[in-house]
């Protein structure tokens, strides 16, 4: 199949290239085409005739979004309208990347891609008005909901660093650290995740919203504790609340997806968040670069 991804070069993007590799990928970054530009984007999709267009290319930076919330809506909004459309026109299934942040955690219980979202932050709501725009633009679409990416390539839009190495870098300069306790997420390993979207785009699944994480569950707390446990760091942890954090944007209190549309559609759901870690871990110190 001809595969086109947008945001090909950024955390998510570098895997999906990787795992899409027995396809025709045209991997697309952002000074290739931005999403933003009808045209260019209709141009880049035009061009090459594809089978299947994925999105990974936003605007991530969730507190930059909070301050800018005109370019959040292009990138995310916008740009995932347009993308919808030129994949109309082409004739193109279409896999839109979107984010857990579109629900507000009141549930306090996995969410299903039924649950009614309310998103407490920009961010959250420029990537759902993106999901309400790409389906709006075109039928034949993947929602793909993911949550607290990490993997061997930079994240771009949080200044290169993912959690992890964030963790690491900060317990070379402190003793302590105060990690947020009050936030429960499912971290997901960006290979774990393209290799998801690989099965997704080659099983004939039924167009809709598919929740696509590792298993299990943690707070960030949690999270640091695990990744200092596997790499054999001893620093004092102490645990902190979202409120005293204080960061710009609001995130959800619990924030954990339900993979119940891979599970009905017999499509295997990921490891748990534990295995992934372990294995991104053991990459480490490999030639590859680390976000
Ligand atoms: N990171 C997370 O924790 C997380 C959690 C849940 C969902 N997601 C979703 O997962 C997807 C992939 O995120 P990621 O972690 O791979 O983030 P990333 O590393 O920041 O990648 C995003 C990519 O999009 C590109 N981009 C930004 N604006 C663009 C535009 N207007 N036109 C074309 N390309 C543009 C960026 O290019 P430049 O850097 O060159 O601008 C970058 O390569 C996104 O849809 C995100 O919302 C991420």
């Amino acid at each position: 199949m001809r595969i086109v991804i947008f945001g090909a070069e950024g955390q998510l993007g570098r895997d999906l290239q990787t795992a899409l590799g027995r396809h025709a990928v045209t991997p697309l970054s952002h000074a290739d085409a931005d999403i933003v530009d009808e045209a260019a984007v209709r141009d880049a999709v035009t061009r090459v005739a594809p089978d299947w267009v994925v999105n990974a290319a936003s605007m991530t930076h969730v507190d930059r979004c909070e301050s800018d919330a005109i370019s959040a809506f292009k990138a995310n909004a916008v740009g995932a309208g347009n993308v919808a459309r030129a994949c109309a026109s082409a004739h193109a299934g279409l896999v839109h990347v979107s984010t857990d942040y579109v629900f507000d955690g009141r549930k306090m219980a996995p969410y299903l891609e039924t649950d009614p979202t309310r998103p407490l932050n920009v961010y959250g709501v420029s990537k759902l008005a993106g999901e309400y725009l790409a389906c709006n633009a075109h039928d034949e679409t993947y929602i793909v909901r993911t949550s607290g990416l990490y993997g061997a390539h930079p994240c771009r839009g949080k200044g290169g660093k993912n959690f992890v190495e964030t963790m690491l870098h900060l317990a070379g300069e402190r003793s302590s650290l105060r990690v947020v306790d009050d936030e429960v997420l499912t971290p997901t390993f960006t290979e774990d995740l393209a290799a998801q979207l690989t099965r997704l785009v080659e099983s004939g699944a039924p167009w809709g919203i598919y929740h696509t994480t590792n298993a299990g569950e943690c707070s960030w707390y949690e999270f640091a504790t695990e990744i200092f446990r596997l790499a054999g760091i001893h620093v004092t942890l102490e645990k902190t609340t979202a409120a005293s954090w204080n960061a710009p944007a609001r995130r959800p209190a619990y924030s954990v997806l339900e993979n119940a549309a891979l599970v009905d559609n017999g499509i295997d759901v990921l490891p748990d968040w534990k295995d992934a870690l372990r294995r991104y871990m053991a990459g480490r110190g490999s030639s590859q670069p680390r976000g």
